[in-house]
Order: structure tokens, then C-alpha cells, then sequence
């Protein structure tokens, strides 16, 4: 099977051009001008559209058991909203209960998405706990095609580890050449605020703020980060929210400290008034860390333009608004974290970044596809256009209007965080290896097709 892209304006991180792009298979294989289609060629018009490579989200959950509840997506319908969306790879966080077997986890989640995901996808290998056995299984998962593992210094009792724990983590990940990528927040600090916070009556929405502000993400930030620098290994700050939590990663990157920085959409075009919300409304927007004062939001995508930050993700954990949400009713620390947003992360980047002036085309590029795949051991093979690698393209229409509601959105939750915002372009066509897998907002794609990519370790 071959497919041709005729006149699009192909945009990479760090080029742009017009061309067509000619796939044979699941590869690309030629780019040029004035191509022509050999007979049963599958030909899209991309005149008046960018061509951007398959976007990669380095942070989701689909597979989640959580809080006492489970995130509301599995693979069939995760992977549906990721390709509407425009992104075409996914890597989720493994993450087995602390009382779990590592190895075990590990083929509960892989079983999750083989032969249900229309998308590819890989996993970070989540350390929920460390002792000689899971220093064996962790070194069989490597094997098995994983290069990236998952620490929390956050949820204490559920994921979270030890500094022992974290210490040993960091240096097998440098012996393996692993990255280590860490949520960062003080778990002591968060429980004890939490602790006081309740027993003043703070039970609302609100209040998670206030149990785990700034100071307690820079302080998890600068805790791994003195790890990091003690053991070598490389780093990688999942969902980094704030001016205080970037100083740290920053000062520690000029001292020499290998580390990677993520944020998320949801940092960028949320602040906390929305968790401040009445009427528990607030609840929606629940996640942690938390959303912060909207003053970050400049710094964030400042560090995105300046490249001080490597990627936006979504850290997509849906829960429901009517059912799920609700067991936090009248304790914030029970409210299921997460703002769901796997769907909407590239054409909000598009519409509230480049449309606005705040990033380019190359850095929107860069940030969600490009740098990922170079962080993740993934490129070239992904987040490029060019001959041999995958034919994973989105053909995005920078003239699409539309807005953003539940009632049509893909993702399997109740609501959406961003209800009625307006959007201004859009993936138009998006291919996975070749095969178009959605038009226009709505999946076409197979079912179970997507791959499991095996990785190599190369952060030595
Ligand atoms: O609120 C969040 N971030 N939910 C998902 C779990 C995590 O911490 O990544
Ligand atoms: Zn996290
Ligand atoms: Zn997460």
C-alpha cells in the first residue's frame, strides 16, 4: 500500500519547506516536488495545510487504578482520542501498587494496549519500590525494550518511594543508561498541610493548592535533582508547573545535573482560579501538581521558546465529573487527580501558543514530537519526516474553526476542562505507519494495530 501527501508545507522542528511526501508501506520514503502517484496510490491533498511528523505524548495514563477508582480511558478508546488529536504515539506510566510484583505490572499494562490500541505506544517502567528483586525484574524489563523508568516523590503509602529507594533507582538507571523521570513534590510536606488543612475545615476543591504550593514542587524538584547529581544518572521532571520548581531544574542543569523538563497543556492555558470554582466545579480541574497562579503560565512558555523546557505532555488521567470526582466531595485529598486532555493537546498548543504568538511552528513541533523522541530513545524512528522513518504525519488545516465540547470529543469522561473554548485549526488527516487512521475529527483507524516500541537505552 503507498499513500502520497501532495502540496503540503512541511514544518519539523527545524525546517520548512513545501514538498510531497510519498510512504510505501509504513515508511516514508521519498520527499520531493511535483510527485507523481503510482496506480492504487492513496493520494491526500495537503494544499493550504502544514504537514507536521505524528505527535508523541510522553505522559499519559489509560490504564490507572488510582485513588480508590480507575481513570475512566482503556486503549480502544485512549488511543481513538490521541490520533483525533493529532498525536500518534503514546507513552504511558506503568505504575504498579507498591504491594504489586514490578514484572507482573509490567505485563498488566503492556496486555492492555497489545491488540486494542490503534496508536503506537511504550510505557515508563514506574519503581513503586526497590529491593533485590526488583533490581532483577527492572534489568528483564530493559531488556524487553524499555528505557525510561518512573519514580513519584509524591503519593505516599500508594507509589511513592524512599530516598534508599531512590538512591538505588538512580544508580542502576546509570548503570543501564536509563532516564529516570520523577514526580516531584515533598509527600511529608503535602500530607502534613493536608493533615491541617482538614482539621480547619478546609475541604474544598480550592484547598489542594494549598497543600502542595510552590515550594513544595521545588523542593521535590531540588531533592532529585541533588540525586541526580550525586548518582549520574539522567532525569527527566514530569509535569513541572511553576517559576519556583524551574529555577531549581535550571541551577542544577548549569551545575552539571543531566536532567529533562516537562510540562503540560494544562499549565499553560489553566491557572487556579478554575480549581477555586464553586458548587465543587472546581473538582474538574483537580490534578497534581496543582494548577498554579496564571503569572506561570509566562515563564512556562517562555522556557518552551528559550528551550530551557523540552516538552509539553498531558499527563491525561480522566475521571468522571458525576461519579468519580465526587468521592472528594467533602475531603479535596480524595478527589481523583487529573484534568483529562489527550485529545486537545496539539491544536490547544496551536490555537493559545502559535496563534498567539507565545511559540513557533518549529517549537510546537519540537515540544511535542521532536525532543520527545530524542528524550525517549525514539528517534528517528519517530518525531521526523524523512526517508526511513515511520510514516506516522498529520496533515493539520490552520483554517479550521470549531470549539471544544464533551458531547464530541473522544475521550471516554464526562466532561471536558476546556468546554466551549474555541479553536482556531486542527489535524485534518493523521496517518499511523502509513494508514490514515483519522479525518476531520473522527477516528478511522484499526483497532489493535498500534505497536509496542521497543526502546534502547542510551543515557549513559
Ligand atoms: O494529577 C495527576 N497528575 N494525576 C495523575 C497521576 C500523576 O501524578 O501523574
Ligand atoms: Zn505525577
Ligand atoms: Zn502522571
Amino acid at each position: 500500500m503507498s499513500l502520497l501527501i501532495k502540496n503540503g508545507e512541511i514544518i519539523t522542528a527545524d525546517s520548512r519547506y513545501s514538498a510531497d511526501i510519498h510512504c510505501e508501506g509504513e515508511t516514508i520514503t521519498r520527499i520531493d516536488r511535483n510527485l507523481t502517484a503510482p496506480a492504487g496510490t492513496e493520494v491526500i491533498d495537503a494544499t493550504g495545510k502544514y504537514v507536521f511528523p505524528g505527535f508523541i505524548d510522553p505522559h499519559v495514563h489509560i490504564y490507572l487504578p488510582f485513588m480508590g477508582t480507575f481513570s475512566k480511558d482503556t486503549y480502544e478508546t485512549g488511543s481513538k482520542a490521541a490520533l483525533v488529536g493529532g498525536t500518534t504515539t503514546l507513552i504511558e506510566m506503568c505504575c504498579p501498587a507498591r504491594a504489586d510484583d514490578t514484572l507482573k505490572g509490567f505485563e498488566l499494562w503492556i496486555s492492555q494496549a497489545v491488540g486494542k490500541s490503534a496508536c503506537d505506544f511504550t510505557f515508563h517502567m514506574g519503581v513503586t519500590k526497590f529491593n533485590e528483586q526488583t533490581e532483577t525484574q527492572l534489568r528483564e524489563i530493559v531488556r524487553r525494550g524499555i528505557s525510561s523508568f518512573k519514580i513519584f516523590l509524591a503519593y505516599k503509602g500508594a507509589f511513592g518511594i524512599d530516598d534508599t529507594e531512590l538512591y538505588r533507582t538512580l544508580k542502576l538507571a546509570k548503570e543501564l543508561g536509563v532516564v529516570v523521570t520523577a514526580h516531584c513534590e515533598n509527600e511529608t510536606l503535602v500530607a502534613e498541610r493536608s493533615k491541617e488543612l482538614l482539621a480547619a475545615g478546609k475541604t474544598d476543591p480550592g484547598q489542594h493548592h494549598e497543600s502542595r504550593p510552590p515550594a513544595v514542587e521545588a523542593e521535590g524538584v531540588h531533592h532529585l535533582m541533588t540525586f541526580a547529581e550525586l548518582t549520574g544518572a539522567a532525569t527527566y521532571i514530569v509535569h513541572l508547573s511553576c517559576k519556583e520548581a524551574l529555577d531549581q531544574a535550571v541551577a542544577a542543569r548549569q551545575r552539571g545535573v543531566r536532567v529533562g523538563i516537562e510540562t503540560l497543556i494544562q499549565y499553560l492555558v489553566l491557572d487556579k482560579t478554575y480549581a477555586e470554582k464553586p458548587d465543587f466545579e472546581g473538582a474538574k480541574y483537580v490534578m497534581s501538581p496543582p494548577l498554579r497562579d496564571a503569572r506561570n503560565q509566562s515563564v512556562l512558555w517562555h522556557g518552551l521558546r528559550d528551550g530551557l523546557i523540552q516538552t509539553v505532555a498531558t499527563d491525561h488521567a480522566p475521571f468522571d465529573f458525576q461519579k468519580q470526582k465526587p468521592m472528594g466531595k467533602d475531603d479535596f485529598t480524595k478527589i481523583p487527580n487529573g484534568i483529562p486532555s489527550l485529545e486537545e493537546r496539539v491544536n490547544l498548543l496551536y490555537t493559545y501558543g502559535v496563534k498567539t504568538g507565545k511559540i513557533d511552528l518549529h517549537t510546537l513541533v519540537s515540544v511535542a514530537s521532536t525532543q520527545v523522541a530524542k528524550q525517549f530513545d525514539l528517534f528517528p524512528r519517530k518525531g521526523a519526516i524523512q526517508p526511513g522513518a515511520d510514516a506516522d504525519l498529520v496533515v493539520f488545516d490552520p483554517h479550521y474553526r470549531g470549539t471544544i465540547s464533551a458531547k464530541t470529543q473522544a475521550m471516554n469522561v464526562d466532561y471536558s476542562a476546556f468546554e466551549g473554548w474555541p479553536l482556531e485549526g486542527r489535524a485534518s488527516v493523521v496517518t499511523v505507519r502509513g494508514q490514515v487512521a483519522a479525518r476531520d475529527g473522527k477516528f478511522t483507524g484499526t483497532l489493535g494495530r498500534g505497536q509496542f516500541l521497543k526502546r534502547k537505552p542510551s543515557h549513559f
